[in-house]
C-alpha cells in the first residue's frame, strides 16, 4: 500500500500513516550525510557516474575500484514504460495468471461469487491484495513447492457492490458487520501447494495441505513479550493467544522451511470514539498512551472495532500490543499454530528476509515502514542445524535485535536493544526485555537510530555480503534536510541504499554503506536522481518497495507508487545492476495494470519462474478517478463484465524457457 500525501484515494489512510510520530531528536539521515558532502556536490545530477563515486563511502570506494562484475549481466530486450488496463512484461518473457482473489484455495472451498460473497467463504478461498510471496520447495524438489502469500489489506469500494466509494472513518455507512468479517477473513495469507506440469506452475486444487490464515486464526505469542501483563486481555488472560494477524506486507523464509509474514500498518485497524478532529486517540494519562501515541494506534481505518470489541481499546485497550509482529508460519504442517516472534520487535513490519550467516546463526533484516523510522537486524542466538528441523522451529525467541546507524564515515552501527543496556533501563519505562520489544521504537529512539525515509524491504543477497534496503520516499523531509545520500526535500521518488556485511559477516557489529541510486526521471534536473547513465527512458523508476535477489545475487526492484501523473509509468519490476561498470543501470521488465503496485517478486529455485503479485489493480482509471467495483479502472485479470478486478499472482517465464533475465 502507497500512502503518499499526493493521493487523495487514500487520504483516510494517510492521517495516521506515515506521517511520521517520531519526535525524536536523533538525527536524520539527512543530517548524517549532510556532515559528509556539501549540497552543491548532490544536486550534480548530470554527472551521474561521478555523483555516485562520490555517495561511496571511504571502505566502498576501496572494493569499487577494483570493481569487476561479480554476477552476469542482465540480457532481456528492455519493457516500454507506461500505464494501461493490462499487465506487459519484456519481449520473449509470458506473464501467466496463477491464482486470483476468490479462487478456492482450502479442499472443498466455494467458487466465487463475487455478488454475494460470505466470510464463511472467504474464509477458504484466496485472500485479497497479494503481497509477500515465499516460495519453499517441498523436499527440495525444483518442481514442487509451498507458495506462501501474504494478504495485506482490503480495498471495499472496489470489492463489493453498492459502495458508492472508499468507506472511511467520516462514516463507514455501507461496511456492515457480515462485510466486516468478509473484510476479516480476506486478510492474512494463503498457503498453496504448487506443482509444475508440462513445463507451467499450477495450483494443486483440493490440496489437503493448502491453507488459509486471517484475520481470526488462532495464534501463539513467544519470546519476551508472551505473557506480560500488557498482552493480556479479556479473552486471554495468558497474553500468549491472539486471534489473527493483519496487514501482512511483505515478509521472508527461513532455511528451515517456515514463511515469516511481517504485520505492518496494524494501527488501522484499532478504533475508539472519534474527536471533534476526527482522530481517535486515547487519554494521555493512559498507561499505554505513549506507546500508542508513537505507533498511532488507533488509526481507524476499518471499523471492525464497532463489531468486535477487541478493536475497540476503550474496550480492550492491551489488544493493539498483541499486533505488529513477526509472524512465523510452517506451510508443512496445515495445523500448526502461528507464532508472533515478539524477539524481533513491534513496529510496522516491512519484510523479513533471512539469511544464514557464516558461522551458523541466522540473521533476519526489517524495515519499519513510516517516514523518519528505522531499520532493523536480528541475530538468533542459537545455529540453525541442517540435519533436524525440529531444532530450528523456535530459533526466532533468542537473539539480538538491533537498529542501524548510519556514520558519516561511510560506515554504519547495528545499536543493540538489550534491556538493562544504555538507555534501556527502568528509568527509562522499560522494566525487561518485553518493555524494549514492546515499544520498540522508543528504544530505537534512545539508541540514537538515524531516521529514515520510509524503509519498506531490506533484503541480504546470497552473494558478497550486500544488503539491499529499499527507501520508497519521504514527502515530509523539510528543505535543509537535503544532502547526498538523502538528498531530496520533499523526496518523492525514494532511493536505494546498498549495506556491505564485512567478511559477510552479516552478524558483524559494524557494516558499510552507500547509496545505489537516488530514483525518479534523470532528464527533469531538480529532481536530483542519479541512475547510471546508460539507463533508459524506459528504465528509471520511482517508489522502490519490494525487491528480489535471484541466485547469483542479481538485483530486482518492485515499485508502489508510479502513475500516469507522477511517473508516467505504471509500477512494475525493474532489473538493477550492481555490479562493475553496468552498477546503477536499471532496465523495465514487467508492469501492471492501471491502479495497481507489484508486490512480492521471488524466483523458483533454478531462477526460471519469477512470481509477482499485482496488488489493488483498477482502484483508479487512467484518469487518476477513484474506481468501484461497477465502474473499476480496470477488469483485469479476467475482463469479464460480470467478474470485478481482481488482485492476482502472476507468473513470469522465459519463453522456450530458460534462466529469468539473461
Ligand atoms: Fe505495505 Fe510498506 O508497504
Ligand atoms: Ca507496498
Ligand atoms: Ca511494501
Ligand atoms: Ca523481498
Amino acid at each position: 500500500m502507497d500512502h503518499q500525501d499526493e493521493r487523495s484515494l487514500q487520504q483516510r489512510r494517510e492521517d495516521s500513516e506515515n506521517i511520521g510520530n517520531n519526535r525524536s531528536t536523533n538525527p536524520t539521515m539527512g543530517d548524517v550525510i549532510a556532515a559528509r558532502f556539501n549540497r552543491r556536490d548532490v544536486m550534480r545530477g548530470s554527472l551521474a557516474v561521478a555523483t555516485i563515486t562520490a555517495t561511496m563511502g571511504p571502505l566502498a570506494l576501496a572494493s569499487a575500484r577494483k570493481a569487476v562484475a561479480a554476477t552476469p549481466n542482465f540480457g532481456f530486450s528492455e519493457l516500454e514504460a507506461g500505464v494501461d488496463e493490462t499487465h506487459h512484461v519484456a519481449d520473449g518473457y509470458s506473464a501467466n495468471v496463477l491464482i486470483r482473489w476468490g479462487d478456492p484455495v482450502v479442499k472443498g472451498a466455494p467458487e466465487f461469487d463475487p455478488l454475494n460473497q460470505t466470510a464463511e467463504a472467504q474464509a477458504q478461498q484466496f485472500g485479497y491484495n497479494n503481497d509477500f510471496i515465499g516460495f519453499i520447495p517441498i523436499d527440495g524438489a525444483d518442481d514442487h513447492a509451498f507458495l506462501c502469500v501474504n494478504h495485506e489489506y482490503t480495498n471495499e469500494e472496489i470489492m463489493f457492490p453498492g459502495m458508492e466509494g472508499r468507506q472511511d472513518r467520516q462514516g463507514f455507512s455501507k461496511i456492515t458487520p457480515e462485510l466486516i468479517n468478509v473484510e476479516m477473513a480476506a486478510h492474512g495469507g494463503s498457503v498453496l501447494e504448487i506443482k509444475k506440469v508440462d513445463g507451467a506452475w499450477q495450483v494443486v486444487k483440493d490440496s489437503d495441505l493448502n491453507r488459509r490464515i486471517t484475520a481470526e486464526t488462532d495464534m501463539e505469542i513467544t519470546g519476551p513479550a508472551a505473557g506480560h501483563d500488557r498482552l493480556k486481555t479479556s479473552a486471554d488472560t495468558t497474553g500468549t493467544k491472539v486471534l489473527g494477524m493483519i496487514n501482512n506486507c511483505a515478509g521472508g523464509t527461513t532455511p528451515w522451511g517456515t514463511w515469516l509474514a511481517a504485520e505492518e500498518n496494524f494501527h488501522g485497524y484499532f478504533w475508539s470514539e472519534i474527536d471533534d478532529e476526527g482522530k481517535a486517540i486515547l487519554p494521555e494519562d493512559h498507561p499505554e498512551f505513549v506507546n500508542y501515541d508513537r505507533y498511532g494506534v488507533p488509526g481507524g481505518w476499518y471499523n471492525w472495532g464497532t463489531a468486535h470489541d477487541r478493536f475497540d481499546i476503550t474496550k480492550e485497550p492491551n489488544e493493539p500490543n498483541r499486533f505488529g509482529y513477526m509472524v512465523e508460519i510452517d506451510p508443512a504442517d496445515p495445523t500448526s499454530t502461528p507464532k508472533k516472534r515478539t524477539a524481533l520487535g513491534r513496529f510496522k513490519h516491512e519484510g523479513g528476509e533471512t539469511i544464514l550467516n557464516k558461522d551458523g546463526r541466522v540473521v533476519v533484516y526489517m524495515g519499519d515502514d513510516q517516514r523518519f523510522d528505522y531499520i532493523y537486524r536480528f541475530v538468533t542466538a542459537g545455529s540453525y542445524n541442517p540435519d533436524d528441523r525440529s531444532a530450528n522451529m523456535d530459533l526466532l525467541d533468542e537473539g539480538t535485535l538491533s537498529v542501524a546507524r548510519y556514520n558519516d564515515d561511510g560506515t554504519m552501527d547495528w545499536l543493540p536493544l538489550i534491556h538493562g543496556e544504555g538507555p534501556l533501563t527502568a528509568e527509562n519505562g522499560f522494566e525487561s526485555q518485553a518493555d524494549v520489544v514492546i515499544e520498540t521504537r522508543r528504544a530505537a529512539d534512545l539508541l540514537g537510530a538515524t531516521k529514515m525515509d520510509r524503509p519498506e524491504d531490506v533484503q541480504p543477497s546470497p552473494v558478497g555480503g550486500k544488503v539491499y534496503a529499499m527507501l520508497t520516499n519521504n514527502t515530509r523531509r523539510k528543505a535543509g534536510d537535503e544532502n547526498i545520500a538523502n538528498p531530496r526535500a520533499e523526496n518523492a521518488f525514494g532511493h536505494i541504499i546498498e549495506m556491505t556485511a564485512p567478511d559477510e559477516d552479516h552478524a558483524a557489529d559494524q557494516f558499510s554503506w552507500e547509496i545505489l541510486v537516488q530514483c525518479g526521471d534523470p532528464s527533469v534536473a531538480k529532481v536530483g536522481a542519479v541512475w547510471n547513465p546508460a539507463t533508459s527512458k524506459d528504465g528509471w523508476f520511482g517508489m522502490p518497495d519490494n525487491c528480489a535477489l535471484d541466485s547469483e545475487g542479481r538485483l530486482w526492484i518492485a515499485t508502489d507508487g508510479n502513475a500516469l501523473d507522477k511517473t508516467g509509468r505504471a509500477d512494475g519490476v525493474w532489473a538493477l545492476e550492481t555490479d562493475g561498470d553496468a552498477r546503477g543501470t536499471s532496465k523495465h521488465f514487467f508492469r501492471v495494470p492501471v491502479g495497481a503496485e507489484l508486490c512480492g517478486p521471488v524466483f523458483d529455485t533454478t531462477d526460471e519462474t519469477m512470481f509477482v503479485a499485482v496488488q489493488h489493480p483498477g482502484e483508479e482509471d487512467l484518469e487518476g478517478n477513484g474506481a468501484t467495483f461497477e465502474n473499476p479502472g480496470t477488469r483485469w485479470p479476467d475482463f469479464d463484465e460480470a467478474l470485478p478486478v481482481r488482485p492476482s499472482v502472476v507468473v513470469i517465464t522465459k519463453d522456450g524457457g530458460g534462466t529469468i533475465g539473461t
